[in-house]
């Protein structure tokens, strides 16, 4: 059971009668409170992640800055979260743009990414004074110049490191579709040096996400430094989260401790070293409560919810492994082996492939831990599927920060 515990949020723990607490407040009483499904984030877990990745890097960096990549978790609230706790946003197109200023960033601690920026974006970029524009190609630097405005830019690098991951979030490989290879960053480097609007400022990489190694982080820095020496250096997010059991991602001290380490041997001294982590920030800091709808035993055991793919693509996407228990029945020595599926069309609308769950019945709470990232991100409509609500737990209380799509959401943009 502590096994099970362990992948929920930080502060989670058992009351009296055997249900899930999350930062306090019963699983049975969120689900009541705000329907289900329902995604809980623990506000402390999510503040205390920030703080670790912030203190982390100003103690082995002082000249440095942590972004939260806003897409892991693209909701105003979170991103509030992040900007009160000191972090700049990296902020992928013009929707992260407009909930990061809604949550009260700084614009000049906005960091903008995207392979393909739209001549919307690059405006947006230069009517809100964003403090750096991360260059993925020359089209950008076209665009950039014909705002009439100045930037400080970075461009990205593919460094030619393949990381142990999913292909669909392997980004740093050669023939990657973000960034240039070396001797065509260099070419454009050389333009934007000469460009009378942008100000070089420096370099990115990101290798991809979800990746369980420190060594090709650190193994990403020497093929940037080889292109020469800038003021900064964004070396990108993509630390693992932890899923499941097996699941054993380096700590973000054993993180930076490899990536400053890289950048100690291969950087200058002076420069300012930003990063950008994601999933690793805000996976662990929420769960998702869901109602088991209907049974169905044969030769597989499917226990079907009021959820599924339609607020987790991630199984379906990448084949991520979760976990599940019911919230009154946690102790996976006591379960069965089911499969829990969700509501949607799709035989692939599998939330765990094989858990074990005690005595699952109609009615019960099920709850997936570690859905803080990328699931609220890639919610759906699939199957009129309304998306669903996000709330924020703390010291026992709990607010709602996103609410429930309406059946009138769904008919709201029909204009005919
Ligand atoms: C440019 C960039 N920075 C940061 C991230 C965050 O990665 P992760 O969520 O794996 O930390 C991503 C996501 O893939 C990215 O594309």
């Amino acid at each position: 059971m502590d096994a099970l515990l362990s992948l929920f949020p930080p502060g989670s723990d058992v009351a009296g009668d055997g249900m899930l607490r999350v930062a306090g407040c019963r699983a049975d009483a969120l689900a009541e409170e705000f329907g289900t499904p329902v995604m809980v984030v623990a506000e402390d877990a999510l503040r205390a992640r920030a703080r670790e990745y912030r203190d982390g890097l100003a103690a082995r960096w002082p000249q440095s800055r942590v972004v939260f990549a806003s897409k892991a978790f693209p909701c105003t609230a979170v991103q509030r979260v992040m900007v009160e706790e000191g972090l700049g946003l990296d902020v992928a197109g013009g929707g992260e743009i407009v909930t990061a200023l809604a949550a009260g960033a700084d614009p000049a601690l906005l960091v903008l990414h995207g392979n393909a920026k739209s001549d919307e974006e690059i405006a947006m970029a230069a009517e809100h004074g964003i403090g750096l524009v991360v260059v993925d190609n020359s089209d950008d630097v076209d665009r950039l110049e014909a705002t009439g405005s100045s930037h400080d830019v970075l461009v990205r690098v593919i460094p030619g490191v393949e990381a142990d991951t999913h292909a669909s979030v392997l980004t740093g490989h050669a023939g990657s579709k973000f960034g240039l290879a070396p001797a065509a960053a260099a070419e454009l480097i050389a333009r934007i040096e000469h460009s009378p609007r942008l100000r070089m400022r420096g370099l990115h990489v990101h290798v991809g996400s979800q990746i369980l190694d420190v060594e090709p982080f650190a193994r990403s820095v020497a093929p940037v430094a080889a292109l020469g020496e800038f003021p900064v250096y964004d070396l990108g997010g993509g630390l693992g989260a932890r899923y499941s059991y097996d699941d054993e991602p380096p700590s973000v001290d054993e993180y930076l401790d490899a990536l400053v380490g890289a950048a100690r041997e291969h950087l200058p001294a002076e420069a300012e070293l930003i990063v950008e982590p994601g999933r690793s920030m805000v996976a662990s800091a929420a769960a998702t409560l869901y109602r088991v709808v209907t049974l169905k035993r044969g030769e597989v055991t499917f226990v079907a919810v009021d959820g599924g793919m339609g607020d987790n693509l991630e199984v379906a996407l990448f084949g991520q492994r979760f976990e599940a228990a019911v919230a009154d029945r946690l102790d996976p020595a006591r379960g069965e082996t089911v499969t829990l599926v969700g509501r949607h069309c799709e035989s692939g609308d599998v939330l765990v492939d094989g858990v074990r769950l005690d005595t699952p019945r109609v009615g019960d709470l099920v709850a997936v831990p570690a859905t803080g990232a990328y699931c609220h991100t890639m919610a759906n409509n699939y199957n009129g599927n309304r998306r669903i609500p996000v709330a924020f737990a703390a010291g026992g209380e709990a607010r709602l920060v996103v609410r429930r799509e309406t059946w009138d959401d769904l008919l709201a943009r029909d204009v005919d």
